[in-house]
């Protein structure tokens, strides 16, 4: 499918090939003057453009030497009367990529071009979905885990995939945040269509609303040529807007507009065009409390949060660490061609006590540095890093050198312990004292003594 601009002063022609093309399954726009088509290729990247010579106001080079500056790689072909011939030379001198002349075959003569440069473009855009195949084979896609955490979540994914509602993913860094975004899309009606991803965080103001939106040449130095922005490019498909609580507050305002009303103005032009993108926007900043003070507009946050997915830490979900250990350690095992076949149980223990900042990406280092610097069949102890080294459970405790206050101490992990498990089962003690292994009397003892 090609997306195509027809520009004749005679409407009738317009018309014509409009209903010719769209019936081959391409995207047909029309214009009746060359001005009309100058402000559509503001608005818009076309893949081909079709003109007549000879317009109303202006001629079609006039329209071809804009195009060809504004946008050179548009495949742009000239329909041109009998008696054109020189005029035709001289328009294959400033660019034109064909031309056609007009008679009982123009339609379809145009329908052969239009064929191949659909043809070239298609090749070009299967060589785009290789490669994106070839990601999800080495395993981008994968999402592990089956904590009762991880199988709600792939129950929520299996949901709203198919639809093309706006998805709103937060979660700590590290938490798989865009694995799962680009899993939202694999199993939407969209796959085949472009997934593109933008850290908004990593772009100042002005640079990300071109990139976002496109510019028009000369909309600023260094504008040469029209440039196709995002939301133009993943058109049909998934835009990822990643780290969206970095997002400047004029910005956001942009972003709602078009969230409001599906259309986008490239940087420098006055034509709006419409766009078909689903949003699936991340953060790992709590927007509620960016909203509350003031850092983020609650109208683009509600806009956004049409459906809400909230990630879990690792630390949250500590039984899918021996699984992530697990598959990390063979596909790294793997990549760097190494014996090393399995995890000890006390490395093991290490990893399920550490509270993991960094959540699964903190993991997934973790045991690739093991890999590397491991030379036994297992991963011990030894190959971690310091910080999972120092001992944490009761098998390894470390007095310190200057002696310490035992009673103060057990005191202070008791009275966290018990705040860790009323959190957990919200506040309800008969709950936290089981988790405990204590009765619901000692319970009530210790919560008083620790004012809990
Ligand atoms: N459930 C999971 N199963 C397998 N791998 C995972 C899982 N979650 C995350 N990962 C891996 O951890 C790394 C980080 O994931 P991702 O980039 O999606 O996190 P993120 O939430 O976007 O982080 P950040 O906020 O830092 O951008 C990736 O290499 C990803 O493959
Ligand atoms: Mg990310």
């Amino acid at each position: 499918m090609a997306h195509l601009l027809v520009v004749d002063d005679q409407k009738s022609i317009c018309e014509l090939l409009e209903i010719t093309f769209r019936k081959e399954g391409h995207r047909v726009e029309t214009a009746t003057s060359a001005e009309a088509a100058m402000r559509r290729l503001q608005a818009q990247i076309y893949d081909i453009v079709i003109s007549d010579l000879r317009l109303a106001e202006s001629s079609g080079l006039d329209l071809l030497k804009y195009t060809k500056e504004v946008s050179p790689s548009c495949f742009f072909i000239l329909i041109t009367a009998v008696g054109d011939y020189e005029d035709a030379i001289t328009a294959l001198n400033y660019g034109a990529d064909r031309y056609v002349r007009k008679g009982d075959k123009l339609t379809e003569e145009l329908r052969q071009v239009v064929r191949q440069v659909a043809e070239s473009l298609k090749l070009k855009k299967e060589a785009g979905y290789l490669r994106r195949e070839l990601r999800k084979l080495t395993g981008l896609d994968n999402i592990i885990g089956q904590s009762a955490k991880m199988r709600a979540l792939f129950e929520l994914i299996q949901t709203v995939a198919p639809q093309s509602s706006r998805v709103l993913i937060t979660g700590e860094s590290g938490t798989g945040k865009e694995l799962v975004a680009r899993a939202i899309h694999e199993k939407s009606t969209r796959a085949q269509t472009p997934f593109i991803t933008i850290n908004c965080g990593a772009f100042p103001e002005t640079l990300l609303e071109s990139e976002l939106f496109g510019y028009v040449k000369g909309a600023f130095t260094g504008a040469n040529e029209n440039r196709q922005g995002l939301f133009q490019a993943a058109h049909g498909g998934t835009l990822f807007l990643d780290e969206i609580g970095n997002m400047s507050l004029t910005m956001q305002v942009k972003l709602y507009r078009v969230l409001q009303e599906h259309k986008i103005r490239p940087v420098g032009s006055t034509e709006e065009s419409e766009v078909d993108v689903r949003v699936i926007a991340a953060t790992n900043k709590n927007l509620e409390t960016e909203i509350a003070e003031g850092r983020f507009r609650e109208d683009l946050f509600y806009r956004l949060s049409v459906i809400p997915i909230h990630l879990p830490a690792l630390r949250e979900r500590r039984e899918d660490i021996p699984l992530l250990a697990r598959s990390f350690l063979d596909r790294f095992r793997k990549e760097m061609g190494k014996k090393v076949e399995g995890i000890d149980p006390d490395a093991l223990r290490r990893l399920e006590a550490y509270d993991w900042p960094g959540n699964v990406r903190e993991l997934e280092n973790t045991i690739e540095r093991a890999v590397a610097l491991e030379t036994e069949q297992t991963i011990s102890i030894r190959v971690l890093p310091e910080k999972l080294r120092e001992p944490t459970g009761a098998d390894g405790l470390v007095l310190p050198e200057e002696g310490f206050n035992l009673q103060e101490h057990i005191s202070k992990i008791e009275r966290s312990y018990l705040m860790a498990a009323l959190v957990r089962v919200g506040g309800v003690r008969t709950k936290a004292a089981a988790l405990l292994g204590m009765s619901y009397r000692s319970f009530k003892h210790y919560a008083k003594k620790y004012g809990v």
